[in-house]
C-alpha cells in the first residue's frame, strides 16, 4: 500500500489506443491529434493547441510561425538541453547562449541584454526542471527589443509564476510529451498559441504544407514530416484526461523523497520562488560537497538517475558544435548544472523505489570524500 495519490486506470489510455488502431489505416486521419488539441486548449485556456511529433518539433514550428529565419539569431540560455537550439540551427537561424543567475535559474538579464544586436528576433527562455524565471521581466525584456518569445515549457507542464502559466508568457509555448515528461505519451509535442495566424502557419509548417494558411497553395512551400501519430495523439489525449492527477502525482512524489531526504550529509532542497507554483518535476537538490558532478554520476551508476549523472547535461554553449574560442562560456549555467542533483522521475516511481533513492543518496552522500 503506498501513500502516494493513486492515478485513474491505466484502462482509460487501453480505450483510447484501441479507438484509433479501430479506425486505421487511414493515411487522412488526424481525428485523434485534433481531440488532443482540443483537450490541451481546453486543460491549458488558450486559443490553439498544434500537436506534434516531439518537443523539439514544437519549437521548430513555432520559430518558424514567429519569422525565424537564416541570418536571424536566437537567445537562449545556455543552461537547456541541445534540442532548444537545435531548431533554430535548422531554420537557418544562429543560437545565440545566455547565462543564467546561479541563485534565481532565471536568465542573467545583463548578459542577455549584451548578447542584442540588430539580427536578434526572438528569445527562447527554458524553464528547465519545471522551474520558471520572472514572466513579467522576460515580457518588458522582449517588448523593449521588439523580441518574440517562444517558450520552451518542455518540462514545465502545469508550472506558473506570478499567476502566468508556463507556456502563455509569449507568442507561443513548447512543451514535450516525450516518457518522463508529467504528462506523457511516449514521444510527442504540442504548441499552445493565441493568434490563429500562427497556428495556421504551425499547421502548414508540421505537415510539408499540404494544408496551407487560408488564401495559401498548397506545397507552395517546405515543411516538415512533423505531425503527431493517431496512436500517439489516442495515448496523449487520455493523458491531458489524467493530467490534474499526474500533477498531483509528482508533486506528492518531489515532496516524499525530498521529506526522506532531510538531514542528508551536504544536500539542500532547493525551493522555488515565493510567486512560483511549480511543477515539482523533479526533485532538486543543491549538492554542497566536493566534486559534485562525479557525485551525481556515482549516484547515476548506483542505479539514480539525474539530469547530470544520467544524461550527463553540460551548458549548450560547451556543446563541440556551439563552443567558439571567441567567447566565455556560462559561468552560471556551468555552477548551475555542476551543484544541482535534479533526479528523474516517472509516474511508475512507487514509494518503496522512491527510498531506495533516498537510502542510496543519504548514504553515499554520507561516505562521500570527492
Ligand atoms: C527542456 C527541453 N527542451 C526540449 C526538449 C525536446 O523534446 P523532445 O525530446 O520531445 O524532442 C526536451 C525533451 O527532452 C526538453 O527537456
Amino acid at each position: 500500500m503506498t501513500g502516494l495519490p493513486q492515478l485513474p486506470p491505466l484502462e482509460s489510455i487501453g480505450d483510447s489506443v484501441l479507438a484509433a488502431l479501430a479506425g486505421m489505416p487511414d493515411p487522412a486521419s488526424a481525428e485523434f491529434a485534433a481531440r488532443f488539441e482540443h483537450a490541451l486548449a481546453q486543460a491549458f485556456a488558450r486559443q490553439h493547441a498544434v500537436a506534434v511529433s516531439s518537443g523539439t518539433t514544437a519549437l521548430h514550428v513555432a520559430l518558424s510561425a514567429v519569422g525565424v529565419g537564416p541570418d536571424d539569431e536566437v537567445l537562449l540560455p545556455a543552461l537547456t538541453v541541445v534540442m532548444t537550439a537545435q531548431p533554430i540551427v535548422e531554420l537557418g537561424a544562429k543560437p545565440v547562449f545566455v547565462d543564467s543567475d546561479p541563485d534565481t535559474f532565471d536568465l542573467d538579464y545583463a548578459h542577455a541584454v549584451s548578447k542584442v544586436t540588430a539580427r536578434t528576433k526572438a528569445i527562447v527562455p527554458v524553464h528547465l526542471w519545471g522551474r520558471m524565471g520572472d514572466p513579467a521581466r522576460l515580457r518588458a525584456f522582449a517588448a523593449e527589443r521588439g523580441l518574440a518569445i517562444v517558450e520552451d515549457a518542455a518540462q514545465a507542464a502545469g508550472t506558473s509564476r506570478a499567476g502566468v502559466l508556463a507556456g502563455s508568457v509569449g507568442a507561443a509555448g513548447c512543451f514535450s510529451t516525450r516518457d518522463g515528461k508529467i504528462l506523457w505519451s511516449n514521444e510527442g509535442g504540442f504548441v499552445l498559441v493565441d493568434e490563429r495566424d500562427l497556428a495556421d502557419h504551425m499547421r502548414a509548417f508540421r505537415g510539408h504544407w499540404l494544408t496551407p494558411p487560408p488564401g495559401g497553395r498548397p506545397q507552395e512551400r517546405l515543411g516538415l514530416p512533423g505531425r503527431m501519430p493517431e496512436l500517439i495523439a489516442a495515448l496523449a489525449q487520455a493523458n491531458v484526461l489524467r493530467f490534474p492527477s499526474l500533477l498531483e502525482l509528482r508533486r506528492a512524489q518531489t515532496i516524499h523523497l525530498l521529506g526522506a531526504l532531510a538531514g542528508a550529509r551536504g544536500l539542500t532542497p532547493l525551493q522555488p520562488a515565493p510567486d512560483e507554483t511549480w511543477n515539482h518535476y523533479s526533485p532538486l537538490l543543491h549538492i554542497g560537497l566536493p566534486n559534485p558532478r562525479a557525485f551525481a554520476e556515482h549516484l547515476a551508476q548506483l542505479g539514480v538517475p539525474s539530469s547530470t549523472g544520467s544524461f550527463r547535461l553540460v551548458p549548450c554553449d560547451t556543446r563541440p558544435m556551439f563552443a567558439g574560442s571567441d567567447r566565455a562560456p556560462c559561468r552560471g549555467a556551468a555552477q548551475i548544472l555542476d551543484r544541482t542533483l535534479a533526479l528523474v522521475l516517472t509516474e511508475r516511481d512507487d514509494e518503496a523505489v522512491l527510498d531506495r533513492y533516498a537510502a542510496v543518496i543519504a548514504r553515499e552522500a554520507d561516505a562521500w570524500r570527492g
